[in-house]
């Protein structure tokens, strides 16, 4: 079997600046990883020094057959301090999407990817209503300094985990359990995505913006039907609905969610393999989750982030390749998915967990930072040149 993507479909990798650059001491993620109580595993310390070793990332990963690249942009390196802005910061993301034309790779740019600045973290970060305007005024210094050299964009990454994991379940900064913030994350995250839209759209360069976010297969009992579609609304609807207009949505999507009567999380289904992350191996997630967003959103989708946290790379490719699938049936029937960017480039901090979870194509070796493709890079790079899935 072989599935044909559309001419122009866009196929490349994606990763974040906290979980690969190094040495991002001046954000609230900074904070939470040496805080005792956090439940991290370890500190980002380095990361994998991607600051540093942009330039042979970006190479190598063009090598490899892609032909585009997601990153984010660290705000805590730009606005140092409240109103203080790094010229060198912005000097130096103008250099790395430089260096991404020179290498014929598209930069798509995120402008927020769950890191903060420490100083606006400490005056409520996004539970502040203050935050929308300040982030609107960081993305139109950034899009000022190098917008004419961004080929797509995205204003924040997954919103709802933001929201969820930092107020709700707390497993990211600020570990908080207060349901009003919760609520009150998501309004300003869904505030600051207008404003700052506009605010990109009226600067420099000409590309296509949206936003992403973390979708999942949704299944509960039967006779919760209801609690799954309110669960469900509160988790991506709500979202969808804002993105309405935008140029595009960002599809992100790794597994399953499991509720019950209640519409409470209930983990994994026994028998389901699992996998590092603790959650099941699911790679018809991101199927469903397409489906979804083209119902709620009625917009050009791309998928900005997949993949597979796993040491054993031919399950890598496995759940790859039935991932994909997924996405051939979705444009076999007329959905309009204009890309697959793959989650990540390389292994890196996965968070919480650390380094533990290698979710990377590429490896990278933790003392010497040096960089050895797996197989799976080689085969989906060579999808990606050839735009074509072919199963053995
Ligand atoms: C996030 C990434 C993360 C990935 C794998 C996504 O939710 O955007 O930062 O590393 O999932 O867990």
């Amino acid at each position: 079997m072989t599935i044909d993507f559309p001419p122009g479909f866009v196929w490349g990798t994606s990763t974040a600046s906290h979980q690969t650059e190094g040495g991002n001491w001046n954000n609230d993620w900074w904070e939470f990883e040496h805080r005792a109580d956090s439940g991290c595993r370890e500190p980002s310390g380095d990361a994998v020094d991607h600051f540093h070793r942009y330039p042979d990332d970006i190479r190598m990963l063009r090598d490899l057959g892609f032909r585009a690249y997601r990153f984010s942009i660290e705000w805590s390196r730009i606005e140092p301090e409240d109103n203080e802005w790094s010229r060198a910061a912005l000097d130096h993301y103008r250099r790395m999407l430089a260096c991404c034309h020179e290498f014929d790779v598209t930069p798509v740019v995120t402008f927020h990817h769950f890191t903060t600045p420490r100083w606006l973290a400490a005056r409520g970060g996004w539970t502040d209503p203050a935050i929308v305007d300040r982030f609107a005024r960081f993305c139109e210094r950034s899009v000022n300094a190098f917008g004419d050299l961004i080929g797509m964009g995205c204003t924040i990454n997954e919103p709802n985990v933001v929201s969820v994991l930092g107020y709700i379940s707390s497993d990211f900064p600020p570990g908080a359990r207060d349901f009003e913030g919760y609520a009150k994350v998501n309004e300003n995250m869904i505030a600051a995505h207008r404003k700052s839209y506009d605010v990109i759209k009226a600067g420099p360069g000409d590309f296509p913006l949206g936003l992403t976010l973390s979708m999942s297969d949704w299944w509960a009992p039967e006779g919760a039907e209801d609690r799954l579609e309110r669960t469900r609304f509160g988790h991506e609807g709500q979202f969808c609905a804002a993105a309405k207009g935008d140029d595009y949505f960002g599809v992100q999507a790794y597994s399953r969610t499991r509720l019950d009567e209640q519409g409470m999380p209930t983990g994994p289904e026994p028998g389901v393999e699992l996998l590092d992350m603790g959650y099941e191996y699911w790679p018809q997630g991101l199927e469903v989750s397409i489906r979804y967003a083209a119902e709620k959103t009625g917009i050009p989708l791309y998928v900005t982030e997949n993949g597979i946290g796993t040491t054993d790379d031919a399950q890598r490719i496995r759940y790859t390749t039935e991932a994909l699938e997924g996405v051939g049936r979705c444009l076999a029937d007329g959905l309009d998915v204009r890309g697959y960017f793959h989650w990540s480039l390389m292994d890196n901090f996965e968070w919480n967990q650390g380094y533990v979870p290698q979710f990377g194509l590429v490896a990278v070796d933790r003392e010497t930072q040096a960089r050895t493709a797996k197989p799976s890079a080689y085969w989906l790079g060579e999808i990606a040149r050839q735009n074509k899935l072919t199963q053995p």
